[in-house]
């Protein structure tokens, strides 16, 4: 399979024009189980007092806003480049009158608008896969977390029973682009997610990516029969 085009300009793009119908669409989509996944990534952040946490590819916000439900004295940074789903985030920070410990920032993957070591924890929810050079990315999240951090990566996978694996595939190649494409309007965005799902590395090794870039204790935990893998590390202490 060919990998599709990631260039910071086309991906931050397609993220704007998808923007208005992103949440409805996770929600419909994954029938309501994507905010599960969610709080279990924030769970096992593991985090202490008044953590400082970095929701790295935030988009809409969904996970920082877990994170702050989650634990009465966090403080999140989220972090994107695509300006339309901060400006939708932005919104659900102010409805939920979290803005006082939810700062939102335009950057990129790459070049995390963060200080060395300020970070107790970081998080990122479907967002590494899009990250043309993901290993820049790790490096970025080993610089600004500091040592003993923790990391939870959330990422579409395959189920691994036979049977579902292939009922899922089905799905995931012909129904979920099509209601993609007809709900939100985009020509590619929805054929876009299982072609680059489809090419990114196995969840054992994108757990030695992980280790290889200043994080220990790496783990693969299989969500919902493999759809989704949470990957949880520790930074390098
Ligand atoms: C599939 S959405 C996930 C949003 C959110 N984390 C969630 O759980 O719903 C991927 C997000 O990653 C952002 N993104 C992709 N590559 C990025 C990069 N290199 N730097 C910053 N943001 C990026 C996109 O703009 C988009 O908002």
């Amino acid at each position: 399979m060919a990998a599709p085009d990631k260039t910071p300009a086309r991906i931050s793009g397609m993220f704007d024009s998808i923007a208005p119908r992103y949440d409805l669409l996770n929600r419909v989509l994954s029938a309501g189980l994507d905010q599960k996944w969610r709080r279990r990534a924030v769970r096992e952040l593991q985090l202490g007092r008044a953590p400082q946490v970095l929701d790295l590819c935030t988009g809409t916000a969904d996970l920082a806003l877990a994170a702050t439900e989650q634990h009465a004295d966090a403080s999140v940074i989220g972090v994107d480049f695509s300006g339309a789903m901060l400006r939708l985030a932005l919104g659900k920070v102010r409805e939920a009158k979290l803005d006082s410990r939810i700062r939102l920032v335009r950057g990129d993957a790459t070049r995390i608008p963060v200080a060395d070591a300020s970070c107790d924890a970081a998080t990122i929810g479907f967002g590494i896969r899009n990250v043309a050079e993901p290993t820049r990315a790790l490096d970025e999240l080993a610089r600004v977390l500091r040592p003993g951090a923790r990391l939870a990566i959330l990422e579409f996978g395959q189920p691994r029973i036979p049977g579902i694996r292939t009922l899922y595939a089905w799905y995931f190649r012909y129904l979920l682009p099509a209601v993609g494409k007809m709900v939100s309007r985009h020509q590619s965005a929805y054929s876009y997610l299982p072609a680059s799902v489809g090419t990114f590395p196995p969840p054992a090794e994108f757990a030695r990516t992980i280790e290889s870039h200043g994080f220990v204790s790496v783990r693969a935990v299989p969500l919902t029969f493999g759809i989704v893998y949470l990957y949880v590390a520790t930074r390098l202490s």
